[in-house]
């Protein structure tokens, strides 16, 4: 069957079809009222969401289906200490497809493992947000006309904003975007995703003024800095303010210049700004109801596929150095590692040849 972890498992004909049915769908969504029927979907969501969870749930039921879950993991047995696999082998006896969201990194790749349903990943740590990324796309395409050609500020939590790292591996793959990754230097995006970046020859620039960059974008990719994933209190306090969009900023912005953010926001754009035509994250969110719905609708057409072929892993006999990683905490499963390539940042090794990446998390072993 097929699984949605990464944005990657979609090629980008299968992004532009999702998005051709997304079209229909706002256009004719009676069509579609009545393909889910007697189908359930299980929400599994280990982390607080507001947006994520009540769309796909709205979705499902906008399609003729039924949704069951929890939300919150002390809602569920792994207060008791259950494995994600134990969880999602227990769910595929109930449902049929199951969208999941975990605070560990990988936990969806675990949940594949002993998955008998199709699973979704609605976002893991600060790793992948890929439905997020569907919506993004789609506001992208309405708004701008194009998924190409773009030039994309992305602003704030760059480090653990798993949004972020899931629209730069989508757009990554249509020619001609380029990208300003504007954040201070403790919150930089990581290494293997610049490396990438590097190795497909994408152009990019670190910044740390958004006043500096705000001028020339099609784009502004607006996102919180996240208290949730910081490791310490102080570094949080000092870093929570380091960008707020304010009308004064959104005056040096190009008028066909579109704001986007994931949302929830804290502080990070001003209300007043709300109001200004540009700004597009409420329109994000109608459109991401839209996009899980055909997301829900093509995996489910695709339950007897061979799963795609992923990456060859190997065994290094030690466990990953991610505290956050899923491999740090469930049983049974095997620490897995892919080999990297060296690539260099500003005059800075970012990937060493003899180094590993898990798996799971894709964070480089050094
Ligand atoms: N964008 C997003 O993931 O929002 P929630 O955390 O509310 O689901």
């Amino acid at each position: 069957m097929r699984h949605l972890l990464s944005i990657t498992d979609l090629s980008v004909d299968e992004i532009d079809a999702l998005l051709e049915t997304a079209s229909d769908i706002e256009a004719n969504p009676d069509k579609y009222a009545h393909v889910m029927e007697g189908k359930k979907l299980a929400t599994l969501f280990f982390e607080p969401s507001t947006r994520t969870r009540l769309s796909f749930e709205a979705a499902m039921y906008e399609l003729g289906g039924h949704v069951i879950g929890f939300a919150g993991a002390s809602n569920s047995s792994a207060a008791k200490g259950e494995s994600v696999k134990d969880t999602v082998r227990t769910v595929g006896c109930y449902a049929d497809i199951i969208a999941m969201r975990h605070p560990l990194e990988g936990a969806p790749w675990a949940a594949v493992q002993a998955a008998t349903t199709p699973v979704i990943n609605a976002g893991d740590g600060g790793h992948h947000h890929p439905t997020q990324t569907l919506a993004d796309l789609m506001t992208l395409k309405k708004e701008k006309g194009r998924l190409d050609h773009l030039k994309v500020g992305l602003c704030g939590d760059l480090r653990f904003g798993r949004t972020v790292h899931s629209l730069i591996g989508a757009l990554s793959r249509y020619p001609g975007n380029e990208f300003v990754l504007i954040s201070p230097r403790e919150l930089r995006v990581p290494g293997h995703i610049v490396a990438d970046l590097i190795e497909a020859g994408i152009p990019y620039k670190e910044a740390e003024s958004l006043e500096d960059a705000i001028g020339d974008l099609d784009a502004l990719y607006m996102t919180r800095i996240q208290q949730e994933r910081f490791f310490s209190p102080e570094e949080y306090l000092r870093l929570k303010d380091s960008y707020i969009l304010d009308e004064e900023k959104m005056r040096l912005a190009p008028a066909d210049m579109i704001v986007m953010h994931p949302l929830p926001r804290v502080n990070e754009i001003d209300v007043k700004v709300d109001s200004d035509p540009r700004a597009c994250y409420f329109k994000q969110v109608m459109y991401g109801k839209i996009m899980r719905k055909a997301l829900i609708m093509k995996l489910m057409a695709e339950t007897e596929l061979p799963p795609k072929p992923s990456r060859v892993f190997i065994t290094t006999g030690k466990q990953c150095k991610n505290p956050r990683c899923i491999s740090s905490t469930e049983q049974g499963l095997e620490p897995l590692f892919y080999p990297v390539h060296q690539v260099m940042r500003h005059g800075e090794l970012v990937r060493i040849p003899t180094k590993y990446v898990c798996a799971y998390c894709d964070m480089e072993q050094v």
